[in-house]
């Protein structure tokens, strides 16, 4: 017998090589292997179960009844082991089946404070093999989970956090429409008994995959359950091809929802690929968009970059409406040239006027998408998915083009590659706003990633922006070329926080896209104070989508202090472990920092209940030294008339005071009294 086990800081992979069989014997919280008994002496007799544990990789037919890691109809895969190779942080099975020539190499590696679950699917028999689907991770479960959280959303209302037990019998979240949509990624936490942010078995996962994908959790009758996650498309293998699944990032903590999301960022900062590797300062935005839809030309464009640049913002982003005959959503996508009308003199005239008030130039592009009135489309009728002879629904008055092209794809480069010479363009806010319909399969997501790539090495320092109509495709996937992800069209305050969380749970702040919008938001009618849009908007990469120079003289100075303000503690946003919990009478809260200083956010929503404010405990501090806390900022309501100030609180928001750590996390720190609709901003330093 041979055990192959693999650690993460907080976790083990356990599999046994007995003969000829490899088993899975744990997959959960970290474990000494040393003395372990053999895997069958702990095996009861069931009635009515076959007498042998089934292998690793098997197949129907041979004793799996589970769900497959490759699936081909009407075929039984007899799959042998045919190596296992482990270092310190990586372990490597390679199963092959002697029939059809199919080999699989399933990778696990430790990296990042979790786990990555990689697979590699190749041909090496004489005839192509359709394969009707590739499970690139299939995971036993550790006993003791019972909870399922997972997300779902529609445009402007991503994120709604779903809570539900572990099934009876299959819980699956599949996605037909060609990406992720606006319920975030493919991914998953599933929570342990008892398991709340900070403490009890945490595991989460994602799928890094920006098409369509499959995830489920199984039930067998023996009680065991299993995790599936791949792509939800099948896809035909050539003789000597190999095919490389998405990968599953996977977290799993007994530090709560807090270990599994640390884990989960830092397994999607490893796969961020920043301009000269390191991530700088975000700097903040002013996007168009909400500002002055499809309506501006050139002077009107300046004029909205010279009130971004007066109020401290650092890169302005020209949106939708700037190309060939887009005055509406109706025209224009596929003809990625300056509309004449607009912009007489094309972009670079512009871009240098933005660029010398100091900000960077961004542009929006939707480069997936044709409208069938464009000059392309009337070229090229055929470069849009369709299914011959069907009629094709548009959405949003637009077609997809065909990525699996290799003529679309080098169009769109060499469009977006000409924009990039000719123009000083630092940033590409790259839309996608529709479903698919027809689909495009793994071809339409390959396609893209290539093109991404192809930009990406063509033009190292341009940063991009994922975005679909809002959050709807916000993937670790894409994630491997863009800097910066639209969170929601919805800009509402109230509506950010939850949205927010959701994204949170994937996806490290630095690539959260924040806007300050107009009140009333244009998505929901409602109206807040600038202080608590702009508290709830703090903690991501920060911008404004409204016009500055339409604001009365006292907000618009307000403004500007909250994007100094922003500037001045991006530094511990950004970068750094983040910890989220909540607190008495509906406080929601978020601290990040780097262990010694840190931020702590503090929102409420709803009016209190209670005539005092409680304490908010901060359990992350147990533990650590004394703690000098200082309330920064307070955004949004304030009392009309004040209630006097008790002397603690009062020097709270002077000069600060210190703690003992202990008694942060357990006691709590003294909140000032908030508001509906209101944020605290905390600095907490070692
Ligand atoms: C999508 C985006 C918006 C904006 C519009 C432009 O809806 O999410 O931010 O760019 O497209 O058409």
């Amino acid at each position: 017998m041979t055990i192959f086990a693999l650690h993460s800081p907080e976790a083990s992979l356990v599999l046994e090589q007995s003969g000829n069989a490899l088993l899975w014997r744990h997959l959960g919280l970290k474990l000494d292997v040393e003395g372990l008994p053999p895997l069958a002496s702990t095996r009861g007799a069931a009635t009515f179960s076959l007498d042998a544990d089934v292998p690793f990789a098997s197949a129907p037919g041979l004793g799996w009844f589970g769900p497959l890691a490759v699936g081909i109809a009407g075929q039984v895969l007899r799959w042998a082991v045919t190596d296992v190779a482990a270092d310190a942080d990586t372990l490597r099975v390679t199963v092959t089946d002697a029939d059809t020539g199919l080999i699989l190499e399933q990778g696990f590696r430790a990296v990042h404070g979790g786990f990555e679950i990689s697979a590699t699917l190749g041909n090496d028999g004489p005839v192509p093999i359709a394969i009707d689907h590739l499970a690139g991770a299939l995971l036993p479960l550790p006993a003791g989970l019972d909870r399922i959280l997972s997300w779902r959303g529609r445009h402007a209302a991503e994120f709604v956090e779903c809570v539900e037990p572990l099934p009876a019998h299959q819980w699956r979240r599949e996605s037909r429409r060609g990406l992720p949509g606006h319920g975030g990624p493919p991914g998953l936490y599933l929570l342990g008994q008892c398991a709340g942010w900070d403490q009890g078995l945490v595991l989460a996962a994602q799928l890094a995959w920006s098409g369509d994908a499959a995830l489920a959790v199984e039930r067998d009758d023996e009680g065991r359950y299993l995790l599936s996650a791949g792509m939800a498309d099948g896809f035909t293998l050539q003789p000597g091809q190999r095919f490389a699944a998405p990968p599953l990032l996977l977290a799993i903590s007994g530090q709560g929802r807090n270990g599994a999301m640390q884990q989960m960022h830092g397994l999607v900062r490893a796969r961020l690929d920043w301009p000269s590797g390191t991530m700088r300062p975000r700097p903040v935005h002013l996007n168009s968009w909400e500002a002055c839809y499809f309506g501006h030309d050139q002077a009107r464009i300046l004029e909205l970059a010279q009130a971004a640049a007066a109020i401290g913002a650092e890169r302005f982003i020209l949106d939708d409406g700037w190309f060939l005959g887009r005055n509406h959503d109706r025209a224009g996508l596929g003809d990625w040239t300056a509309d004449p009308a607009k912009y007489p003199d094309g972009l670079k005239p512009l871009a240098d006027a933005v660029n010398a008030l100091g900000l960077e130039f961004g542009l929006w592009v939707e480069p997936e998408m044709v409208n069938p009135d464009s000059d392309l489309y009337r070229a090229h009728p055929d470069w849009a998915l369709h299914v011959p002879g069907a009629p094709q629904p548009t959405a949003r008055n637009q077609l997809v083009l065909n990525l699996s092209l290799p003529v679309v794809e080098d169009y769109l480069f060499t469009a977006l590659d000409t924009l990039l010479r000719e123009v000083p363009i630092a940033y590409l806010k790259w839309d996608h706003n529709r479903d698919l319909a027809p689909p495009g399969g793994i071809g339409q997501v390959q396609g893209l990633y290539r093109l991404l790539a192809r930009l990406r090495a063509a033009h190292p320092n341009v940063e991009i922006e994922s975005c679909a109509g809002g959050g709807g495709r916000i993937d670790a996937g894409i994630a491997q070329f863009t800097h910066r992800f639209w969170t929601s069209d919805n800009l509402d305050a109230v509506s950010r926080v939850t949205i927010q969380r959701g994204f949170q749970a994937f996806f490290p702040p630095e690539v959260m896209g924040t806007h300050v919008g107009a009140s009333p938001a244009h998505a929901t009618g409602r109206r807040q104070t600038l202080g608590f849009r702009a508290g709830v908007a703090l903690p991501g990469h920060f911008g404004v989508e409204l016009d500055p120079a339409k604001l009365p003289e006292t907000e618009r100075a307000e403004l500007a202090g909250w994007i100094a303000f922003h500037k001045q503690w991006r530094h511990l946003l950004h970068g750094q472990t983040l910890v989220m919990g909540e607190g008495p009478d509906g406080l929601l809260w978020q601290a990040s920092g780097d262990g010694a200083d840190w931020l702590v956010l503090v929102t409420r929503i709803a009016p209190p209940q209670d005539r005092r404010p409680q304490p908010l405990l901060l359990p992350f501090l147990a533990g650590a030294g004394p703690v000098h806390a200082r309330l920064l900022a307070r955004a949004g309501s304030t009392p009309h008339r004040g209630f006097g100030e008790p002397e603690l609180r009062a020097a709270l928001s002077g000069e600060g005071v210190r703690f003992p750590a202990d008694w942060l996390a357990h006691a709590g720190l003294p909140m000032p009294p908030l508001l509906a609709e209101s944020v605290a901003v905390f600095h907490l330093k070692a």
